[in-house]
C-alpha cells in the first residue's frame, strides 16, 4: 500500500499566496460580499421549486424536515469554518481533504464536488425554467412550448431557459470577479425582499387548520421530506471557495458560513409555514412554481405571482452564478496539483478570472441542463454533497491530530461530538435517498477510481516533487 500523500495546511496556503504574487485572483470581497455570496448559492431551486417536493413528502412537518436538514448542515459548518479559517484557499472541502486525509481522497472529493456543483448547476438551471414560464405566462399570457422549456425526462426535448441562464451566468463570471460579486449581492438582497414579502403575504391569510393533520406521512415522510429539503441548504460551503479572494479570509469566512445557514433556515421556516398555512399542504404539494400559485391564490390576482416569479427567476440565476464560481475554483486547485488537466488553471493577466476553465464547465453542464429531470440530477446531487460533508467532518479530526499546532480562527464547539454527529447525520441522509441513487453513486465513484488511477495519480505534482526531493538527496548522499 503506497504512503499517503498528505500537502500540509502551510503549503496549500503558500501555493495560493505565491500566486497573489503573480498572476492569481485578486482579494476584493469583504463579510457582506461573502455572506451575499452564500446566500446567492443557497437560496434557489431549492425553496422556490423543491418546497413543493418536500411539502408532499412530509406535509406541515416540512418545517420539522427543514430545521433536521438544517442541523445536519449546521454540524458541517461549523468543520467547514474551522477548515476554511485554517485553510483559506480556494479548493474548499478538497483542499482540506488534501492535507488531512491524502490525495487519494482529496481526488475522490474533488470528484464528489462535480456533483456537489457541477450536477447542482444543471438541476438549478432546469428548475429555473418553471419559473421563467411562469413569469412570461403572467406577463404576457404566452407560455414557451413545452418540447423547448423541459428535457425528454419532463415531456419536453431541450430545456434552453437552462441553457439560457448557464451561458449567461458564464459570460459574467468570465468578466470578472468583483463584477460578478456585485451582481450576485444585489440578486441576493433582492431575492430576501422577495421571499420576505411572499411571507408578508403567505401569513396574511394564515389559518390554524390548514396544519391540521400536520404529520399526515408521519417519521417516515419527515426523513424523505428532510432528504428533499436538504437539497436547499447545498452551497453553503461554497463561501470557502473564495479563500483566496476574500480580503480577511480567516475572519469572515467563519462568520459569513454560519449567518448564512442561520438566515436560511429561518426563511424556509417561515416560507413553508407561510405556504402551507394560506392554502394547506394538499395545494403545495407537488405543484409547479408553487410560491407564485399561493400568491395568487391569496390576492385573487396574478400580478403578486409574477413579482414572486420574478423574484424566483433572478433567485435561481444567482444560485447558478455563485455555484459555477465555486466549481471553476475547485478545478482550479485541482489542476494547480496536477490532478486534473492544467487547462482550468490558467488565469487571464486582462480578467484575472480563470476564463478557459469557466467556459468549459458552462459547455459541459450544460448537456445535463437541457436534457436531464429535476428529480434525476437532485438525488445524485444530493448525494454526492452528502458524502462530501461527511469527509469533511472526518478531515476535522483528522487534522486536529496531525496539525495541533495549526493556526485556527475558529474552532468546531464540543469537539469531537459535533463532528462525529455530523457524519452520522450525513449518512442517515445518504441512506434515505434510495438505492437506485445509491447504485448512480457507486458508477460515479467507481469511474472517479479510474480517473484517479489513469491521470491523477500519474501527473500529480505533489508526487513528482517528492521524487524530484528524494533524487536530490540520492544524488547529494552519492557525492559525499
Ligand atoms: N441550494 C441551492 C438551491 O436550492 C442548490 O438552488
Amino acid at each position: 500500500m503506497p504512503a499517503l500523500r498528505i500537502k500540509s495546511p502551510e503549503l496549500l496556503v503558500a501555493e495560493s499566496g505565491a500566486d497573489l504574487e503573480g498572476h492569481g485572483l485578486k482579494r476584493t470581497m469583504g463579510l457582506f460580499q461573502l455572506i451575499c455570496f452564500g446566500v446567492g448559492a443557497i437560496v434557489g431551486t431549492g425553496i422556490f421549486v423543491g418546497l413543493s417536493d418536500s411539502v408532499a413528502q412530509a406535509g406541515p412537518a416540512v418545517v420539522v424536515s427543514f430545521v433536521l436538514a438544517a442541523i445536519t448542515c449546521v454540524f458541517t459548518a461549523f468543520a467547514f469554518a474551522e477548515l476554511g479559517g485554517a485553510i483559506p484557499v480556494s479548493g474548499s472541502s478538497y483542499s482540506f481533504a488534501y492535507a488531512g486525509l491524502g490525495e487519494r481522497t482529496a481526488f475522490l472529493v474533488g470528484w464528489c464536488l462535480l456533483l456537489e456543483y457541477g450536477v447542482s448547476v444543471s438541476a438549478v438551471a432546469v428548475g429555473w425554467s418553471q419559473y421563467v414560464n411562469e413569469l412570461l405566462d403572467s406577463l404576457t399570457g404566452l407560455e414557451l412550448p413545452a418540447a423547448l422549456s423541459a428535457g425528454p425526462g419532463d415531456g419536453g426535448v431541450i430545456n434552453l431557459p437552462a441553457v439560457v441562464v448557464i451561458a449567461l451566468a458564464s459570460v459574467l463570471l468570465v468578466r470578472g470577479v468583483r463584477e460578478s460579486a456585485r451582481a450576485t449581492a444585489a440578486m441576493a438582497v433582492l431575492k430576501l425582499a422577495i421571499l420576505v414579502v411572499f411571507c408578508a403575504i403567505g401569513f396574511s391569510a394564515f389559518k390554524d387548520g390548514n396544519l391540521t393533520p400536520f404529520s399526515p406521512a408521519g417519521l417516515g415522510g419527515i426523513g424523505a421530506g428532510t432528504t428533499a429539503a436538504f437539497f436547499s441548504y447545498i452551497g453553503f460551503d461554497a463561501i470557502t471557495t473564495a479563500g483566496e479572494e476574500a480580503r480577511n479570509p480567516r475572519r469572515d469566512i467563519p462568520i459569513a458560513i454560519l449567518v448564512c445557514l442561520g438566515l436560511a433556515t429561518l426563511l424556509y421556516c417561515a416560507v413553508a409555514l407561510a405556504a402551507i398555512g394560506a392554502i394547506g399542504g394538499d395545494q403545495v404539494g407537488g405543484r409547479p412554481a408553487a410560491l407564485s400559485y399561493v400568491v395568487n391564490e391569496v390576492t385573487g390576482s396574478t400580478a403578486g405571482g409574477a413579482v414572486i416569479a420574478f423574484g424566483a427567476v433572478v433567485a435561481i440565476a444567482s444560485v447558478v452564478l455563485a455555484v459555477m464560481y465555486g466549481q471553476t475554483r475547485i478545478l482550479m486547485s485541482m489542476a494547480r496539483d496536477g490532478l486534473v488537466p492544467r487547462v482550468f488553471e490558467r488565469v487571464s493577466p486582462k480578467t484575472s478570472t480563470p476564463v478557459t476553465g469557466t467556459l468549459l464547465v458552462a459547455l459541459v453542464f450544460a448537456v445535463p441542463a437541457a436534457f436531464a429531470s429535476l428529480d434525476a440530477v437532485v438525488n445524485l446531487c444530493t448525494i454526492g454533497t452528502l458524502a462530501i460533508m461527511a469527509v469533511v467532518n472526518v478531515t476535522v479530526i483528522a487534522l486536529r491530530r496531525r496539525e495541533p499546532g495549526l493556526t485556527r480562527s475558529f474552532r468546531v464547539p464540543l469537539y469531537p461530538v459535533i463532528p462525529v454527529l455530523g457524519v452520522g447525520f450525513c449518512l442517515y441522509l445518504m441512506y434515505e435517498t434510495g438505492w437506485t441513487t445509491w447504485i448512480q453513486f457507486a458508477a460515479f465513484l467507481a469511474a472517479g477510481c479510474l480517473v484517479y488511477a489513469l491521470y491523477g495519480r500519474r501527473n500529480s505534482r505533489l508526487a513528482k516533487s517528492a521524487a524530484a526531493t528524494r533524487t536530490d538527496a540520492e544524488a547529494v548522499s552519492q557525492a559525499v
